[in-house]
C-alpha cells in the first residue's frame, strides 16, 4: 500500500514539473503533516522555498502548482493559505477504503521494505563478574525495541551482546579468588553473581593497596591471554556464572541476544594494529602504539593519540571495537552497524569510527552510528542509586516495580469488588510491571536524562504503559460484553466515518506506516511510543463521544471495525517495544 505521503509527494512534484518545467524534476515538496487539523491533513511549503529561485511570489507559485495538481481521488481541492502553504484534507470515502484495506491485513498496511540491510545491533553489553545496572538496562530495552522495529520493516538483524569478558579484571579476580575462594576456580556453580560482585569488590581494593598483589594478577592476565589452560578454566567458570545471572534478566525481559564477547575478537587484535601501521596511521609514542586523532585534542592543545596497543603489549578497549568493527563489516556483511550506549561513551565511539575510516575500512555505503541514550535519574534528580549509594541492581528495580504493580492490582480489585484467581494476579502484575518500566525509558527522547519513578511509570493515566494497556483491554471489553467475535464480522462489513472523533481516529490509524519509517531513520523509539498513546487517547474520545453496541447498522459494525483496528494496531505497536498486551487486567 503506498502511504498517503507518498502519493501526495508524487503528485506534487509532477505539478512542479508541470508548472515549472523539467529543472523542477526532483525539488523535495516539503510536505508535512498540517501544523493545524483545522487546515488540513497535510501542507506543502514548497512555494515559499521556490520564491527567490523563480523570482515570483510564493502565493502565485503556489497557486499554478495548485492549477497543474490533480488529487481528487483522494483529496478534496487543495487551499492555499497564509503566505503560500498548500493545505490538503484527505477524502472521507479514501479514508473509508484505505481502512478497509488495512483491516485484512495483519501488517497493518506496513509493508516490508524493497531492500532489506543487514542490520547489526550492538546492544545490551554488560561486563562480566560485575552487575547488571540500569545503563545496560536502558541499553537492553531501546536496543531490543530498535531491533524488533527493523526486524519488522523487514530487516536482518544481527542481535550482538557485547559482554565485557576480557581484560584486566580477570587477572586480579582469579589472583583473589585463589587465595579467598578456589572452589569458585575448579567448580561449576560455586558461587552466584552476587558473591562474584562482592569477591570483585575486595579483588579491586587488593588492586588498589598491595604492589604484590598487582603484580601476581598482571602476570594471570598474560597466563589467561596465552592461552594457560587453567587460567582459561578459571575464566570460563566466572564467565559462566556471570551468564547465568544475565540470562534470568533476559528471560524475564523477553530478550533474544546472541553473545559475542570482546574475547571473541581477542585473536583478531594483533591484525588491527598490523593493518593500522599498513594505513600509515601507527605512531609509536613512549613505547605505547597509538593513532593521533583529528579534532580532538588536549589541554595543551595537542592532538590526543587513540592507543591502541599500550607498552607493554596490552590491547584496549577501543581496540577490541576497532577489532568488532572490521568483523562486522567483513564477516557479517553489516550494512548498518548501530551501538546502543549511554552518552559517556560517545566519545569512544567517534574517536574509533574515526579510526576505522581513515584507515579505509568503512566502504561508502556502509552506516556505522552510535545510539547514546541519557542516565536514568532518581527522584532526586541525582544518578539513581539504592538508599545505601550503591548501585540499583536490576533484579531488585524489576521485583520492585512487579511487587508495586501487584499492590496496585490487589487495591483495585478490591475497590471494584472483583475477585481474580492468584494466577491473573500473578501474570497481571508481572505484565503490567516489567512493560512499565520498559515503555516509562521507551517513552523518553532517548538522548534525554529521566526520572525513574514508580508511581509515574505505574499510573492508570498518563504516557504509560499501564494507560496503553488499559485502552486494549477496555477493546477487548467490548466484543465480550457484546459478544463479538472480532474476526467475524460479517460479510458486508464497511467502515463509514460519520463523528469527528471516528475522522481523527481513522486518520491516526492510517499513519503508522509514516510513523515506522520515521524510527527506522532516528532510531528514536519514542515516536512509536507517542503514536500509540495519542492512538489511546484518540480512541478513549471516540469511545466517549459515539455508542458502539448501542449503535444501529451499519454504524455499528463500522465502530466495531474502529475498535478492532486500536486494538490490533496497539498490539502491533506495543510489540515492537517489547510489550505484550493483556486480555484483561
Ligand atoms: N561493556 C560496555 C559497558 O558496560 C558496553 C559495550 C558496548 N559495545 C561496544 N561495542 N563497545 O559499558
Amino acid at each position: 500500500m503506498t502511504s498517503t505521503l507518498e502519493r501526495l509527494k508524487t503528485n506534487v512534484e509532477n505539478a512542479l514539473v508541470a508548472a515549472f518545467g523539467e529543472e523542477m524534476a526532483g525539488t523535495d515538496p516539503l510536505l508535512v503533516p498540517a501544523s493545524n487539523p483545522k487546515f488540513g491533513d497535510y501542507q506543502s511549503n514548497v512555494a515559499m522555498s521556490l520564491a527567490k529561485p523563480l523570482k515570483q511570489k510564493p502565493r502565485d507559485i503556489a497557486g499554478k502548482i495548485v492549477e497543474n495538481l490533480d488529487v481528487s481521488d483522494f483529496c478534496e481541492a487543495p487551499a492555499i493559505a497564509g503566505p503560500g502553504f498548500i493545505n490538503f484534507t484527505l477524502k472521507t470515502e479514501y479514508l473509508e477504503s484505505q481502512l478497509a484495506t488495512i483491516a485484512g491485513d495483519e501488517r497493518l498496511g506496513v509493508e516490508p521494505v524493497e531492500h532489506p540491510q543487514r542490520v547489526v545491533v550492538d546492544f545490551s553489553s554488560p561486563n562480566i563478574a560485575k552487575e547488571m545496572h540500569v545503563g545496560h538496562l536502558r541499553s537492553t530495552i531501546i536496543g531490543d525495541s530498535i531491533a524488533r522495529i527493523l526486524e519488522f520493516r523487514g530487516h536482518d538483524v544481527l542481535r550482538l551482546n557485547h559482554v565485557g569478558d576480557w581484560g584486566t579484571q580477570f587477572g586480579m579476580l582469579i589472583t583473589y579468588l585463589r587465595e579467598a575462594f578456589p572452589q569458585a576456580l575448579t567448580t561449576a556453580d560455586a558461587l552466584d553473581l552476587g558473591d562474584l560482585v562482592g569477591f570483585y569488590k575486595k579483588a579491586k581494593k587488593r588492586f588498589d593497596e598491595d604492589e604484590e598483589f598487582r603484580e601476581i594478577s598482571r602476570q594471570q592476565v598474560v597466563k589467561l591471554q596465552a592461552g594457560d589452560a587453567e587460567a582459561i578454566r578459571a575464566w570460563e567458570l566466572l564467565c559462566e556464572q556471570s551468564r547465568r545471572e544475565f540470562q534470568k534478566i533476559y528471560d524475564w525481559l523477553d530478550i533474544q541476544l546472541k553473545e559475542r564477547g570482546e574475547s571473541f575478537y581477542n585473536s583478531y587484535l594483533p591484525q588491527v594494529i598490523e593493518e593500522l601501521d599498513k594505513a600509515g596511521l601507527l605512531v609509536e609514542d613512549q613505547g605505547a602504539k597509538c593513532v593521533f586523532l583529528e579534532g580532538f585534542t588536549n589541554k595543551e592543545g595537542q592532538p590526543q593519540p587513540l592507543i591502541v596497543q599500550k607498552s607493554n603489549g596490552g590491547y584496549n578497549y577501543a581496540t577490541t571495537d576497532l577489532a568488532a568493527l572490521r568483523y562486522r563489516i567483513e564477516k557479517d556483511k553489516g550494512d548498518r552497524i548501530i551501538y546502543v550506549t549511554d552518552m559517556g561513551q560517545a566519545t569512544h565511539f567517534a574517536q574509533v569510527f574515526q579510526v576505522a575510516t581513515r584507515a579505509g575500512w568503512i566502504p561508502e555505503n556502509i552506516e556505522v552510528v552510535h545510539v547514546p541514550f541519557g542516565l536514568v535519574l532518581g527522584e532526586g534528580g541525582k544518578k539513581l542509586k539504592t538508599r545505601e549509594g550503591e548501585t540499583v541492581r536490576l533484579r531488585d528495580l524489576l521485583h520492585e516495580a512487579v511487587d508495586r504493580a501487584r499492590a496496585d492490582l490487589e487495591t483495585r480489585l478490591k475497590e471494584e469488588g472483583r475477585s481474580e484467581t492468584e494466577e491473573f494476579i500473578d501474570r497481571v502484575s508481572q505484565g503490567v510491571g516489567i512493560s512499565a518500566v520498559k515503555y516509562a525509558d521507551l517513552s523518553q527522547n532517548r538522548t534525554s536524562s529521566y526520572v525513574f519513578s514508580y508511581d509515574k511509570m505505574l499510573s492508570l493515566q498518563g504516557n504509560t504503559a499501564p494507560y496503553l494497556l488499559y485502552a486494549y483491554v477496555r477493546i477487548q471489553g467490548i466484543s465480550r460484553q457484546g459478544n463479538i467475535d472480532f474476526q467475524n464480522l460479517g460479510e458486508n462489513r464497511q467502515i463509514q466515518l460519520q463523528e469527528e472523533t471516528e475522522l481523527v481516529l481513522a486518520k491516526h490509524l492510517l499513519s503508522l506506516n509514516e510513523v515506522l519509517q520515521t524510527v527506522e531513520r532516528d532510531l528514536l523509539p519514542n515516536r512509536l511510543c507517542e503514536y500509540l498513546y495519542q492512538l489511546s487517547k484518540k480512541f478513549n474520545q471516540f469511545y466517549e463521544n459515539c455508542p458502539v453496541l448501542q449503535a444501529e447498522e451499519p454504524m455499528r459494525t463500522s465502530r466495531l471495525m474502529l475498535c478492532d483496528l486500536t486494538a490490533t494496531t496497539l498490539k502491533l505497536g506495543l510489540s515492537l517495544l517489547g510489550i505484550k498486551v493483556l486480555e484483561r487486567m
